[in-house]
């Protein structure tokens, strides 16, 4: 604590060149900029007490701080051990108008290279807050989410179940925080939980956990999908995925991306994504999906669909990007080219069978440097692995680029809004944003991209039964 903030961030020195890049960055985000302008004098989000779970970068720096503009209070920590930019997490702390001796920004719970453990303790400190809790969450991946509804329910049970051989080691952790908090009986997940008003989910993963806890009817609170607003999933998801994959496998690697044999998993928004960045560098690109309607969109696009079996002898470089589990498993990584790379883009690391590789008979890992493995099979083969199997776009790069980010991050902010104020018309359920917000986030991007829109006649408009000012599309309209 200092100066009455609390934080735990690598070195609270960087702030100044943290800074420095959150001022570029705001130029990039005119999303963010417009919407303090449009709310400056109103303050939608007084009285809000925002806890996020978001990768800490510069992006969300301005994020984080439009929050804050538009009249909340914010705690923060990263959804990623890796994905921290220390620098943005130091600013963020000390605030665009204090100083390191006196920082007056909002309390940062994060730095790069966090161990489970302290990843799960910075997740707690974000939610408890001095007095009241939280009433609004910000999450990306649901683990903020999942960390008050497991809590509550385990708090209603009495007990936490004891992990066994099957737990992943990052549940085990996640069991061990609320084993602690449970048997203090203070019954704190339970009174975050009642308190809060709604989240704002960020990506894939996280709206499929919040789906599924709505269908289970246990949902605590409402929930507004953010990932799928049309200029969020379409943009972000694609668009800046085809920025930062690139990004993270140079930054690892520096190996020449043009004339290997790439391998993308997956064939949603991000694979697109992933596809097109590998291809834009020359890479011979083939995609693995299980959905035939987005294989046949590869196919269509001009890449080869095989299965993953198949092609393990020639790739150079293999990139998850599901969203599911156990895609590539030690049998594959065990089949692949020397030296070939291996890394994953989507939520979570269980994408590749990183337990099954470190359990591999004979097997020995060399740190080439942070986030960068050689794994090197008893035959004296290896792979590359990149950062430990989790999102590599944000462990070994910066992520996505700040134009994107404005479009998903304009969002989020409509989202904590309308959540806040509006909470009590919302069902415990999960929502998605009208169109025509949508359609204004994109409006203000293309503006400042300089780009001309054409208007509607009001001939025009009638001849294809919609209104001069949007929306332009139906909901099930598909982009
Ligand atoms: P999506 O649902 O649009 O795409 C996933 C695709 O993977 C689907 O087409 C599905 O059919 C396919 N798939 C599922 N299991 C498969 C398997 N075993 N083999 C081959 N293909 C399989 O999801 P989206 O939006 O593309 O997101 C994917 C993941 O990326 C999610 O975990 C999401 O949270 C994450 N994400 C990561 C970002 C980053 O910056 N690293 C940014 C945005 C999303």
């Amino acid at each position: 604590t200092r100066n009455g903030i609390e934080f735990a961030v690598a070195d609270l020195e960087a702030a100044e060149f943290g800074r420095k890049e959150i001022r570029l960055a705001e130029h990039e985000m005119p999303g963010l900029m417009a919407l303090r302008r449009e709310y400056a004098e109103v303050y939608p989000l007084r009285g809000a007490r925002v806890s996020g779970s978001l990768h800490m970068t510069v992006q969300t720096a301005v994020l984080i701080e439009t929050l804050v503009a538009l009249g909340a209070e914010v705690r923060w920590a990263s959804c990623n051990i890796f994905s921290t930019q220390d620098h943005a997490a130091a600013a963020v702390v000390v605030g665009p108008h204090g100083t390191v001796e006196e920082p007056k920004g909002v309390p940062v719970f994060a730095w790069k290279g966090e161990s489970l453990e302290e990843y799960w303790w910075c997740t707690e400190k974000m939610l408890t807050w001095d007095g009241e809790g939280p009433n609004m969450i910000l999450d990306d991946g649901g683990d903020a989410t999942m960390l008050v509804h497991k809590g509550t329910e385990f708090e209603k049970a009495g007990v936490v179940p004891s992990p066994d051989e099957n737990t992943s080691d990052e549940f085990r952790v996640f069991l061990q925080l609320l084993s602690a908090s449970v048997a203090a009986d203070t019954g704190k997940w339970t009174k975050i939980g009642e308190g809060i008003r709604g989240v704002t989910e960020e990506t894939t993963t996280g709206v499929l956990r919040l789906y599924q806890l709505a269908a289970a009817g246990e949902l605590l609170f409402p929930a507004i999908n953010v990932n799928d607003a049309v200029t969020k999933s379409k943009f972000d998801n694609r668009y800046g995925i085809r920025h930062s994959l690139i990004d993270g496998i140079n930054r690892g690697t520096d190996v020449l991306i043009g004339g290997k044999v790439a391998v993308v998993c997956g064939y949603g928004d991000v694979g697109k994504g992933a596809a097109e960045s590998l291809r834009g560098q020359g890479a011979r690109v083939i995609v693995t999906e299980i959905d035939p309607i987005c294989a046949l969109q590869a196919a269509m696009d001009g890449y080869q669909v095989k299965k993953l079996e198949n092609v393990l002898g020639e790739a150079d470089i293999i990139i998850t990007t599901t969203g599911n589990k156990d895609v590539v498993l030690v049998e594959h990584m065990a089949q692949m080219k020397h030296q070939a790379i291996l890394g994953n883009i989507g939520h979570f690391d269980n994408e590749l069978d990183m337990a099954g590789l470190q359990r591999y008979p004979g097997i020995r890992r060399i740190n080439i440097k942070p986030q960068v493995d050689e794994w090197v099979f008893p035959d004296g083969k290896s792979i590359i692995v990149l950062s430990e199997g989790r999102l590599l776009n944000l462990g070994n790069a910066t992520g996505h680029p700040s134009f994107v980010m404005s479009n998903s991050f304009s969002n989020q902010v409509i989202a904590q809004i309308e959540l806040f104020t509006k909470y009590e018309e919302y069902d415990k359920e999960v929502f998605r944003l009208p169109k025509k917000l949508d359609e204004k986030v994109a409006k203000i991007h293309l503006d400042a991209l300089g780009g001309e829109l054409t208007k509607l006649t009001k001939e025009q408009a009638e001849y294809i039964d919609v209104d001069v000012e949007g929306p332009f599309k139906t909901d099930h309209y598909r982009y």
